[in-house]
């Protein structure tokens, strides 16, 4: 079976590492390699934390390129209440042999648009749009070779996740999420509200990927930060995995449940509403859609998936 090629931009905190985990145990597809942005934690501690990952995975070992290293124009504000100051859960986790390889992440992108035949090629992107937006910038043409890319990011049809109206990845860099979403480029956005609701990871959830082997162990642990600030929030342990969410439905599509084709734009002024992805359902704009907006998954079919690609199927 041909395996659909895949490259993966990533801020790499703990649910990315999630993410990325179930990437490599998807034999549909070919992780080609990943592009490094910062957002989570800085751009250098992402690119550990992905080397991290792709030892903890134990499959094939992608080559990890450097990318852009802040936002276009706003300072990174980094998410160490969510993930750990090291973006893993602060348990001492550290690549033990790879290292990133040498070249520009954008110019390995553009690299393989054109090398690899038209329209074959996804990008699944689960940090800030900084690197994808260079890329757009720097060659359009080349890009429009992409067969779809992927985003985790906005708050979908639901509330912010930084603000009451702003998810994270946008919220970082705006500028570049205004670059891609207005590229015309192939574009499906998970919003955080995806990985919400009956998509929450539940105890029973977490207990079971834990205790399910090395690799469940790893992408329940490095979780761990995310997992206590949930328990206060919440009142109950559980995880709202953004990018396990944004990877299910970018590499197993029957776990879409709610994916509309609606004009987007984002808010990149300095106000309350910065970083905002204003999704125009009711037409206002008069504007043709350029994105879908990927809203709830079927929250059975992702967590067979999730489960299924971290080694924790039921036996
Ligand atoms: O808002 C959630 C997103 O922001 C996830 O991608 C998380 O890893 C952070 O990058
Ligand atoms: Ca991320």
């Amino acid at each position: 079976m041909l395996r659909q090629r895949l490259i993966i931009d990533t801020d790499c905190g703990s649910d990315d590492a999630m993410a990325i985990a179930m990437a490599f145990n998807d034999e549909a597809y070919e992780i080609l390699f990943f592009t490094i942005c910062a957002g989570n934690v800085s751009a250098e501690q992402a690119a550990a934390n992905t080397l991290t990952t792709i030892e903890k995975s134990g499959r094939y070992e992608p080559p990890v390129y450097m990318g852009v290293s802040l936002p276009l124009v706003r300072p990174l504000v980094c998410a160490h209440e969510t993930h750990g100051t090291d973006g893993m859960g602060d348990i001492g986790l550290v690549p033990s042999r790879l290292k990133t390889t040498p070249g520009n992440g954008i110019i390995k992108m553009l690299e393989a648009l054109e090398q690899e035949p038209d329209q074959s090629l996804e990008i699944v992107a689960l940090g800030p749009l900084t690197n994808l937006a260079v890329a757009v910038r720097m060659a359009p043409k080349i890009m429009r070779r992409v067969k779809r890319i992927s985003i985790m990011g906005s708050a979908g049809l639901g509330t912010g996740n930084v603000t009451p109206v702003a998810e994270f990845n946008i919220w970082q860099d705006p500028e570049a999420a205004k670059i891609v979403l207005e590229s015309g480029l192939p574009l499906m956005l998970v919003g955080w509200d995806a990985c919400l609701d009956d998509a929450m990871l539940t105890a029973s959830d977490i207990e079971r990927i834990q205790n399910s082997g090395d690799l469940g162990r790893f992408a329940i642990e490095c979780n761990r930060v995310l997992l206590e600030m949930n328990k206060d929030r919440f009142g109950v342990p559980c995880l709202d995995m953004a990018d396990p969410a944004a990877m299910a439905a970018a590499l197993y599509p029957p776990c879409i449940d709610v994916c509309d084709a609606y004009y987007c734009s984002v808010d990149t002024s300095c106000g309350i509403s910065a970083g905002a992805v204003h999704v125009d359902i009711y037409h206002f704009s008069g504007k043709e859609p350029n994105v879908l907006v990927c809203s709830r998954l079927k929250s059975d079919l992702f967590k067979q998936y999730l489960f299924r690609t971290l080694g924790a199927e039921e036996t």
